[in-house]
């Protein structure tokens, strides 16, 4: 019998007996699979299993992030949507609360929109997260932005929606993929960089974490808005 402990608000560690650290989500939609999960039930709740190779925020857990912005009743704005792998466990997460994910590349949003069916509170938004004005007639204030985008410009564009979108004392968390912004640098001096674009433009950087061997030269920074 497997068993389940609330590590972070509705995250869980799942122990299912083979020694392998393992964590998870309630599902929204029972008996769906989003990625090819494994589900796993146990006294009557279906858990879907995080897959940490398959997504930056479910390997920053392993890895050891210190706080999860991401609550039950969070409002989150997530750019980078891709077929939806990661924001369906943030649905799970944020369970009543909506959570608007934005994708630009129109074959990978049809996958999406199947990927959302059953989360309510998962809304699919075509469009270019370098352009916010195209979306803020759709997306509220939030809570946490949290973005994957793999583009040369990732911090500047976590600051451009953090100034449209993000409450004060809001989180944001990027997902820097070093290469994305310069092949022939060293990611440690990406990664400082990107950092202090971050701190210049109003967050405090409260977290970082270095997702390796799930992703390479990938970092998570979390940082707090200042709401400038
Ligand atoms: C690494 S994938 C995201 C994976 C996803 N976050 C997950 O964990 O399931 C990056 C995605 O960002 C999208 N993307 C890149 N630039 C974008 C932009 N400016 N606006 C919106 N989406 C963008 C790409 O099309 C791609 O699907």
């Amino acid at each position: 019998m497997a068993k389940v402990k609330e590590k972070f608000d509705n995250v869980f560690e799942l122990d299912l007996g083979d020694g392998i650290e393992r964590i998870g989500t309630k599902s929204l939609v029972p008996n769906k699979r989003v990625y090819g999960e494994k589900l796993v039930n146990v006294k009557n709740t279906e858990y879907r299993v995080w897959n940490p190779n398959k997504s930056k925020l479910g390997a920053s857990i392993i890895n050891g992030l210190k706080e999860m912005p991401i609550k039950k009743g969070s409002k989150v704005l997530y750019l980078g949507a891709s077929a939806g792998t990661t924001p369906s466990h943030v649905a799970d997460i944020a369970e009543d609360s909506p959570v608007y994910a934005v994708e630009f590349a129109p074959r990978i949003m049809r996958e999406f929109i199947e990927s959302c069916e059953g989360r309510k509170n998962l809304f699919p938004i075509l469009g270019d997260a370098n352009k916010p004005d195209e979306y803020a007639n759709i997306v509220e204030k939030v809570d946490v932005i949290f973005e994957d985008v793999a583009q040369p410009n990732q911090a500047e564009i976590l600051i451009k929606n953090a100034k449209w979108f993000l409450k004060e004392g809001g989180y944001g968390m990027i997902s820097i993929k070093a290469r994305s912004v310069d092949v022939t640098e060293n990611p440690r001096v990406i990664f400082e960089a990107q950092k202090e674009i971050m701190e210049q433009n109003g967050f405090k950087i409260v977290d970082a974490i270095n997702i390796e061997p799930f992703e390479k030269d990938h970092m998570l920074f979390v940082g707090i808005w200042n709401g400038q």
